[in-house]
């Protein structure tokens, strides 16, 4: 399936890879036969592109269980659609709940705010392995919150969040919740209406197999966001305002329908294998990845414990051995790719006390193998020895 068939590749949390074959093939007959420009022509070529968004926008809808489809916006990534909700939203004064598990996704966007319009940010402190006290979020509340920001899944620790309660909340106080799915869209079941959520902001990128490049955030219809961008959408051209009508008014520019036809196989392939499948898959290789390195001395796990839920994340340090040097001995010598340093989430190594050390993570996706977990457990055990940890 894949040119690099000797890699054990174990940074889905950054990026999955590989993707399924679908989804590089839809992306190369995108190119070769549909890459016209949707929504700006009336050609054969350019429906057949704007046709491509619109089913993606279908599959999506059905994913996340979102009413209309033209409530998705398409976007390059997370960030990207983080950034259109909370510079859309928050005014000057407005009071925002997050936790101690966001990315800096959502933390600069909310410093810069602090910084230029005068908003208040609280964040939530979730205990050493991430988990969340819901009394504590409610006690955060104050007459002036209008948003709370939730991470779905730690990315450092695959600590899943309590969102459907912290929807409960929202929905009775009034306020808006953003929910960032980075870690969790295609990983865990997200039902938007069933958990309240106003806005998800989510990758094409991660478990939902597109390319990079792609993303979307979703915008409950009952009100409206400030667009990041303002241009040109291929409608109401004669109009000097940004249209109403969605998803024109958030998707200004041309689209990466190429990219966004590999999403679409993406998703297809989700929701074939199932959220929930693919959900208890990973999980299960994390169960084996955690008892693997728990047999290893001087390994110290973060997040959640062996039984308890997470997403297919699992972080850990050896001994004393810096995780820069640990990543590349593993990459170098025995061609496991995982991600080490600080995740760009100094907020959570804060919460697990590694904000000295940065720490190691292994990250699986649909198709890791038991094999590569204990490829990487065998490393470890080899490592720690030759370390004399
Ligand atoms: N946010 C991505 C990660 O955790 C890139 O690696």
């Amino acid at each position: 399936m894949n040119n690099e068939q000797s890699v054990i590749y174990l940074d889905h949390a950054a990026t999955s890879w590989p993707k399924p074959p679908e989804v590089t093939e839809a992306v190369i007959n995108a190119m070769l036969n549909d890459a016209a420009n949707p929504g700006r022509g009336s050609h054969a070529m350019a429906v057949r592109a704007s046709r491509i968004l619109f089913e993606t926008r279908k599959h999506l809808a059905k994913l996340f269980n979102i009413k209309n489809p033209n409530d998705i916006a398409f976007t390059s990534n997370t960030t990207m659609s983080l950034n259109m909700a909370i510079k859309g939203w928050l005014k000057p004064g407005d009071h925002v709940i997050a936790t101690s598990v966001e990315h800096n996704s959502v933390r600069r966007p909310l410093y810069y705010l602090e910084q230029t319009i005068g908003i208040e940010v609280t964040y939530v402190e979730s205990d050493e392995r991430g988990f969340l006290n819901i009394d504590d979020v409610a006690s955060a509340i104050r007459s002036n919150t209008t948003l709370i920001v939730v991470n779905h899944s730690s990315n450092l620790l695959g600590t899943i969040m309590p969102v459907a309660e912290i929807g409960e909340l929202t929905k009775k106080h009034g306020i808006k919740l953003l929910v960032d799915a980075a870690q969790s869209a295609g990983i865990i079941p997200i039902d938007v209406r069933g958990m309240g959520i106003d806005m998800l902001a989510f990758p094409g990128h991660k478990g939902l197999l597109g390319p990079q490049g792609t993303g979307g955030l979703y915008i409950n219809p009952e009100f409206d966001l400030v667009p990041l961008l303002h241009g040109g959408t291929g409608s109401q051209s004669e109009a000097r305002e940004q249209p109403l009508v969605r998803p024109d008014r958030y998707e200004a520019g041309t689209q990466n329908t190429p990219g966004i036809a590999g999403l679409k196989a993406g998703v297809q392939y989700v929701l074939n294998e199932t959220v929930e499948k693919i959900h208890t898959k990973e999980w299960t290789l994390t169960q084996r990845l955690l008892e693997g390195l728990k047999s290893v001395n001087g390994v110290k796990l973060l997040g959640p414990d062996l039984g308890e839920q997470r997403t297919g994340i699992v972080a850990f340090n050896l001994g004393g051995v810096d995780p820069s040097e640990l990543s590349f001995i593993l990459d170098q010598h025995y061609r496991i790719a995982v991600r080490a340093g600080f995740h760009c989430t100094p907020l959570a190594h804060a919460c697990a006390g590694t904000t000295e050390t940065g720490a190691i993570r292994a990250s699986v996706g649909v198709f890791t193998t038991n094999e590569e977990i204990d490829a990487l457990t065998t490393a470890i055990k080899e490592i720690a020895q030759q370390y004399g940890v």
